[in-house]
């Protein structure tokens, strides 16, 4: 049986991941870090917390890295961990750094020290493209011109992947992927934040939605589908790096108008511009060319922007028609599944 680690399981991309390579057979373990109030909703989500394996671990700390790579011994890491809100990184850009940017080399010092033939998947970003265009699409050669320093710090690990790779011959890999989305994606980010405020208001919970930049485009895609791609790039006979994408582009307001038309409402009137949310520098374009991933993995997307805005509409929907009939949600009520998966040191010695 194969194993995998994965770092930033309890985030969307570790979940769902999880549960794809879980159905390919793996043995997965994967690294939490302990907050005050636990995380697991997204493993309860998919039906998964019983299935893996946890490691308390934190990526500032690289002995619990250390440790964590000796009890799971896996033939593949899959280093997804990172403060990944772009927002955030210019409130706190010193620990962005620490955590999103040095984070990735402290994984891969500890794969180079305990096992070099291990196989290392870097969650990469098309915010590395800044705004380097204002049409067309991005590939794998296009220039980086980070905009953010949550966009710096990956440039950074990008990069250290990439010595680490030439460096030491570790079968190491960057997914340069394009924005991906989803029912399990944070409720910060854009996307969702206006899913669940779209189901919010039409079953009369909210009011308004107060958004900064709408003319922001991004490159939406579904999440689900993006992780198998993370797997597909450590499958390869040669380590590479690959745009993951769906070639199309789309702004703010348009997310907007098509989720608020999904509840037959008109989004002009329930949308409010709020300046704590436009940042110091934003990303005003982003759109991915996937034909090299295309041609070299077989991965192609399959669900594109309207279907994805009703997937994410839909749920927030029938999530908040279910709170409204009394049934509390995992994050609502911390319904903490259970002790019987963590592997703690006490365990292990
Ligand atoms: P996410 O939902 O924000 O998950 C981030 C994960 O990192 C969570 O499990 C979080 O743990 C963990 N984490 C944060 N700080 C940590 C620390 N100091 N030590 C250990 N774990 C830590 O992000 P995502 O959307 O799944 O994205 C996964 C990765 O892909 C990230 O690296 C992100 O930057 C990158 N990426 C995402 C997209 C996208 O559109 N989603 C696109 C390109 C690249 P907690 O649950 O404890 O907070
Ligand atoms: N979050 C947020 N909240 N964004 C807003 C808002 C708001 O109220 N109003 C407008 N936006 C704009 C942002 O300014 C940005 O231009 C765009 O919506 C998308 O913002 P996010 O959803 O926060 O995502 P992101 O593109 O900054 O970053 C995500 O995608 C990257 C890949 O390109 C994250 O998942 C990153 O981790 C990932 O690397």
């Amino acid at each position: 049986m194969k194993k995998a680690l994965i770092t930033g399981i309890t985030g969307q991309d570790g979940a769902y991941l999880a549960k794809f390579l879980l159905e390919k057979g793996y043995k997965i373990y994967g690294i939490y870090r302990r907050l005050s109030t636990p995380n697991f909703w997204r493993l309860q989500y998919l039906d998964i917390f019983e299935k893996i394996n946890l490691i308390p671990a934190d990526l500032i700390d690289s002995a619990s890295l250390i440790e964590a790579i000796k009890i799971s011994e896996p033939e593949e890491v899959y280093h997804l961990a990172a403060q990944s809100f772009v927002g955030a990184s210019f409130e706190q850009a010193i620990g962005t750094g620490e955590i999103t940017g040095l984070g990735v080399t402290r994984v891969l010092e500890a794969i180079r020290q305990i096992n070099p033939k291990i196989r290392f998947y870097q969650a990469s970003t098309s915010e590395l493209y800044g705004n380097g265009k204002t049409q067309g699409s991005f590939n794998e050669k296009d220039l980086f011109q980070p905009a953010s320093p949550y966009a710096a710090a990956k440039l950074y690990g990008y990069w250290i992947t990439r010595i680490y790779r030439e460096g030491y011959g570790i079968f190491a890999c960057n997914g340069i992927l394009f924005n991906h989305e989803s029912p399990l994606r944070g409720l910060e980010f854009v996307t969702r934040k206006i899913s669940n405020s779209v189901a919010k208001i039409s079953l009369g919970i909210e009011k308004e939605l107060r958004l900064g930049n709408l003319e922001a485009k991004r490159d939406w895609g579904y999440a689900p589908e993006y992780v198998e791609s993370m797997w597909l790039m450590l499958q390869q006979k040669e380590p590479d790096d690959y745009v993951i994408a769906t070639n199309e582009t789309h702004n703010v307001k348009e997310f907007c108008e098509k989720a608020f038309n999904i509840v037959g409402l008109d989004y002009k009137k329930y949308i409010k511009i709020d300046k704590r949310f436009l940042r110091p520098f934003d990303v005003n374009y982003l759109k991915g060319d996937y034909s090299n991933a295309e041609e070299k993995l077989g991965w192609e997307p399959k669900t594109k922007f309207n279907r994805l805005v009703e997937v994410m509409v839909k749920e927030d929907l029938n999530r908040w028609k279910r709170w409204q009939n009394g049934e509390r949600f995992p994050w609502d009520a911390p319904n903490y599944p259970g002790e019987s998966k963590i592997l703690t040191r006490a365990l292990r010695v």
